[in-house]
């Protein structure tokens, strides 16, 4: 079986390849990535020489070449991740997000579509998405499969469109896919721009937290490799045409996580209790921001026997473990080396 992966060299995507990777030694994964400012092949390297592993570097918004690699490989499944990922990105520059969640998803569609066309039997494409489609919820409720769409970001709409469009191939041509739709994650890899490891990073730099508006906002937060085993068990045992949301069960105030970051932090790094949570400053308000994102996650519980593993504060201290035991890593992201390289591929 032919699997391709796209944006496997990124955050979700790096956990997805090496969690496939080891466990099907007979499958061929080809990970399929741009490797923009977000893509870092350091990500795999425990894993990039399996005989079973495959990288190729290309735009998913470049439809002849992704139409190329179609008619020249014969995939059996697309399990697709690649994105931009960062609202804060996508109140900068919401074109980017057309291009490659849209236009990108639409590409990979029509790839699929042309060359899979008279032999749908035992195939499948996944989309990889997220809760922020659904918009914010107020102080109670969660998202349920059936929340309607309410998009508030340029991201959120991004990948609410490519969403929709996913579906509609499904209706127009008979296309067999999934889609999930998944709260935060956290975990090794995590590029940092996004709370936890941003934070992470600017403790151990004794740099500003910089708390966006009140800090009241509210995230339900998973650990990322148990969303790469929900991903496994959903494009292996999922339904054709489905949903699936997949979420922690573990809402937490960023104020409230931030304070628990800097306490386990102190102890790691053997600072006296409190002394991190001095760098918190509340700083503008990032526009548009939701309140708050909370995803029943009972239909992939009931139907597929999915739950999170790990507590999030076992999940926190292994996270915080592994950024303080791969200094280099965080190091060559954030260096001046890697913006630099992600300035030209904008520019
Ligand atoms: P990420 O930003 O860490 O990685 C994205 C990857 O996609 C990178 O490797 C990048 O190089 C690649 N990429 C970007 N543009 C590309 C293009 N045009 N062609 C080919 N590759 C390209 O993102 P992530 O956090 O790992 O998220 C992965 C997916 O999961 C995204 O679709 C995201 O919307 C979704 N998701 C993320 C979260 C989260 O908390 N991070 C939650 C739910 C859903
Ligand atoms: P983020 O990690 O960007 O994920 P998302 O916006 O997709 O939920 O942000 C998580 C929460 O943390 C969100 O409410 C915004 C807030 N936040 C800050 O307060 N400060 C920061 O520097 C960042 C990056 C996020």
């Amino acid at each position: 079986m032919n699997i391709l992966v796209t944006g496997g060299a990124g955050f979700i995507g790096s956990h997805v390849v090496r969690r496939l990777v080891k466990n099907y030694p007979n499958y061929t994964i080809y990970n399929l990535d741009a490797l923009t400012y977000a893509g870092n092949l350091e990500n795999l390297t425990d894993i990039d020489t399996y005989p079973n592993y495959k990288f190729l570097k290309g735009d998913i918004v470049d439809s002849q070449y992704i139409n190329e690699l179609f008619q020249t490989t014969n995939f059996d499944g697309v399990i697709h991740l690649a994105a931009e990922s960062h609202v804060d990105r996508s109140i900068e520059d919401p074109l980017a997000f057309v291009r490659t969640n849209i236009i990108g998803t639409v590409n990979l569609l029509n790839a699929v579509k042309d060359n899979w066309k008279d032999n749908f039997e035992g195939k499948r494409f996944y989309h990889v998405s997220t809760d922020e489609v659904y918009g914010s919820l107020g102080i109670e409720g969660l998202f349920t499969e059936e929340t309607s769409y309410d998009p508030n970001s340029p991201y959120s709409a991004s990948k609410a469109s490519s969403d929709h469009f996913v579906r509609s191939y499904g209706e127009t041509y008979g296309l067999p896919y999934v889609v999930t739709n998944c709260s935060n994650n956290y975990g090794p890899y995590h590029f940092p721009e996004k709370l936890i490891p941003l934070f992470i990073n600017n403790i151990i730099e004794k740099k500003n937290l910089p708390v966006y508006g009140d800090g009241k906002y509210t995230r339900d937060w998973l650990f990322v490799e148990d969303h790469a085993k929900a991903i496994d068990l959903v494009f292996h045992k999922g339904n054709n045409g489905e949903t699936y949301n997949i979420g922690g069960f573990n809402e937490w105030q960023n104020i409230d996580l931030v304070k628990l970051l800097c306490s386990v932090m102190d102890k790691k790094l053997n600072r006296s209790q409190g002394e991190s949570e001095q760098l918190i400053t509340y700083v503008k308000d990032r526009p548009g921001h939701d309140l708050r994102y909370a995803i029943d996650a009972s239909k992939i519980n009931k139907e597929l026997g999915w739950k999170p593993s790990v507590t999030f504060e076992e999940g926190l201290e292994i996270t915080v473990d592994w950024y303080l035991n791969n200094s280099e890593w965080l190091k060559n992201v954030t260096s001046g080396d890697y913006k630099e390289y992600y300035s030209k591929m904008y520019s």
